[in-house]
Parts: structure tokens; C-alpha cells; sequence
């Protein structure tokens, strides 16, 4: 299939105004803001406030990016929605989110439970809708962490945030120097082996929802293997990120922005170490919003955009790791 003439039309971003500091997070848990630094470079993050849902998000999320590329809702033609954190078990958040934005009776679907990398999962189903019938996609990942994790579990509590980031995927004009926006390679993959590191493991037919499993507070977070994460994590976002270079014939020092999911700056200086990028070329924000999931990819984009780091026609690798394990690069033509 040929996906040349296909890429973002637009990006878009909403974070919640509530800033929860590690200052704020060493009154509640047994931990230091030097602790938090030192060990995942976060300083502060976002949480919803406690009427706003995923839909909330992704209406906000939503009509940014449609703004941004220059649409209404009733020109999308199919919606895609990666999120952990949904409006309920089910219907999908989709539903409720076509609904609110006023779309037309369009296919829409959520892509659950790939965690951190279900937007560059979401991004890859969207370019191949797109490219078979010159179709228009929204795509979003969404997460309200905080309404989910344990929040006695100084383990995992301090590390996420809440936000979302939308793209509309489909058809651009070509043009003669190819300098037009695309998405010029793309690579996912899943290691089903490691299914059980980081997960909710509550809630589904193995532990159906019980008193007991309310009384253990095991539907929130409980499973996380903070090390094994961070050596895959790295693995294969360096792997992802070196087959989307060599596929599109493009070298590192070609790549004007390094987007990786924003989980720990640790992570991310590791990665870009492996990749040989340059400090500059790395784009950084887990320092304001804490791991935001599937939404941390596309609010980094909008945020780089949006500060002048990149700019049209730039490349931008754009990486992600995720329960699952799941994993995903995609090389971008702005
Ligand atoms: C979780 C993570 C920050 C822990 O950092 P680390 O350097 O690996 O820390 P360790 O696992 O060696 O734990 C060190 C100690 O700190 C403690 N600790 C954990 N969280 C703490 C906190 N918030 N404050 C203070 N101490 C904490 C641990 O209990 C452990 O204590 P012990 O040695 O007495 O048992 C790090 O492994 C990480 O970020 N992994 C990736 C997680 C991730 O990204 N998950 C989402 C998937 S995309």
C-alpha cells in the first residue's frame, strides 16, 4: 500500500490546570521531591479535577486538533481512540467522544489497553484507513491516570499524569520537492511474554470485580516492574526508532526532533545515548506532566510545534513503549 500522500493534518493538546508537586506527593506517600527528581526527572504533573472524564479530554483535545487543521467534525471520517482510562468498562470512550465533538455517524473505536504506546499503535491503524480510502482519521490518546492508580503506592503514584493529544490522519497535496507533511515510515511490535509486568490485573474475567478485590485496592495499578520496564522500554524504542530511519532511508542527523514517550528522563537520555541525538534534538516535558501515557507522545509534538522547535516540512521521530509489552516508532514529515 502505498502511504506517500498520507500525514498529520493537524495536532492538538489539552492538559488539565490541577498541578500535583512532588512537594504535594511527600505529604500524601513516604517520598522526596530529590527522590523523584533524581530517579525520573518529574518535578510536577497534571491531574483532572474530579468532575472531568475521558470525554471531557477528548473533546478538548479533539477540537484542537481539528482547529488546527482547519476542519469540523463532520469532515472526519473515522475516530480512534487509545486510552487505559476509559468513561466506563463499555461502550468504548469513542462512542461518548463521536457524540460530544457531533461527528457524523462515522465508524469509531478505542484501541485499549496498549498503554504508553497505544497512540503510535492508533496512528499506524489510522494511516492504513486513511490511505485505502483517502479517508480522514482523528486519533487520540487520552488518560486520566489519576482516577485509576493507587495513590498510597509511592511505587507508581508519583509517576503519571493526566492529558490527552489528538492528530487528523489522511490524504495531503503532494508536492514536486516531496516536502509535503507525511508519515514516511512506521514500526509496531508486542512481546505477549511480558503481559503480566504492568497491568491492572482487577476488573476482567481472571478477577472479576469483587468487595474483596475493593477491599485490596486490586482494580487500581498494582503490577509494575519498574526496572524490567526500563530495560525494555529502551531496548525497543531504540530498535523501533533505528528500522523507522533505515525504512525511510533517513539518517539521525537528518531527524531535526527526537519525540520519545515521556515516561522517565532517565529513559529518555538513555534512548537518545543509544540513538547518538544530541541533547538539543530530544524533546523533554516529563518534567511538567509525569508519564501521561498514550497521551505523552502526541502532547510532546503539539507542545515542540507550538514553542517553534520544529516547524513544517522538519522530520521527527516520534517512540513509545508501553504495557504489553507494546512498542512503536514513526518518522514524520511536519
Ligand atoms: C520506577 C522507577 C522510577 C524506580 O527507579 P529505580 O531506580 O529503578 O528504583 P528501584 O526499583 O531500584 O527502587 C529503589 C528503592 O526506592 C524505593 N522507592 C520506590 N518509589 C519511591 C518513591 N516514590 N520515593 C522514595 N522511594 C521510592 C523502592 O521501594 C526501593 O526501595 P528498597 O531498595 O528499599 O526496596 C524506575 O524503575 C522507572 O521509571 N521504571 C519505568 C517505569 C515506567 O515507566 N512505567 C510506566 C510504563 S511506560
Amino acid at each position: 500500500m502505498n502511504f506517500d500522500h498520507i500525514g498529520l493534518l493537524g495536532i492538538g493538546s489539552y492538559v488539565p490546570e490541577r498541578v500535583m508537586t512532588n512537594a504535594d506527593w511527600s505529604e500524601l506517600v513516604d517520598t522526596t521531591d530529590e527522590w523523584i527528581i533524581e530517579r525520573t526527572g518529574i518535578r510536577e504533573r497534571r491531574y483532572s479535577s474530579d468532575d472531568q472524564t475521558t470525554t471531557d479530554f477528548g473533546e478538548y483535545a479533539g477540537k484542537a486538533a481539528l482547529a488546527d487543521a482547519g476542519l469540523e467534525a463532520v469532515d472526519i471520517d473515522e475516530l480512534i481512540i487509545a486510552t487505559d482510562t476509559p468513561e466506563m468498562f463499555f461502550p468504548d470512550s469513542a462512542s461518548f467522544i463521536q457524540h460530544r465533538l457531533g461527528m457524523g455517524e462515522i465508524p469509531a473505536y478505542d484501541l485499549a489497553g496498549s498503554g504508553c504506546a497505544g497512540f503510535i499503535q492508533a496512528l499506524d491503524v489510522a494511516r492504513s484507513r486513511a490511505a485505502c480510502g483517502d479517508k480522514k482519521v482523528l486519533v487520540m490518546g487520552i488518560e486520566l491516570a489519576s482516577k485509576f492508580f493507587d495513590w498510597e503506592d509511592r511505587n507508581t503514584c508519583i509517576l503519571f499524569g493526566d492529558g490527552a493529544g489528538a492528530a487528523v490522519v489522511g490524504p495531503v497535496e503532494a508536492d514536486a520537492a516531496a516536502n509535503h507533511p507525511s508519515i514516511l515510515s512506521l514500526k509496531t511490535g508486542t512481546d505477549g511474554s511480558r503481559a503480566d509486568i504492568l497491568s491492572r490485573i482487577a476488573g476482567g474475567t481472571r478477577m472479576p470485580f469483587s468487595m474483596d478485590v475493593a477491599k485490596k485496592g486490586l482494580h487500581k495499578l498494582t503490577r509494575m516492574d519498574g526496572r524490567e520496564i526500563f530495560k525494555e522500554a529502551v531496548k525497543h524504542m531504540c530498535a523501533a526508532s533505528t528500522e523507522v530511519m533505515e525504512m525511510a532511508g533517513v539518517s539521525s542527523e537528518e531527524v531535526k526532533l527526537f519525540v520519545p514517550h515521556q515516561a522517565n528522563m532517565r529513559i529518555i537520555h538513555s534512548v537518545a545515548k543509544h540513538l547518538g541525538a544530541p541533547e538539543e534534538k530530544v524533546f523533554i516535558n516529563v518534567d511538567r506532566y509525569g508519564n501521561t501515557g498514550s497521551a505523552s507522545v502526541p502532547i510532546a509534538l503539539c507542545e515542540a510545534r507550538d514553542m517553534g522547535v520544529v516547524e513544517s516540512g522538519d522530520l521527527v521521530l516520534c517512540t513509545a513503549f508501553g504495557a504489553g509489552f507494546h512498542w512503536g516508532a514513526a518518522l514524520l514529515r511536519l
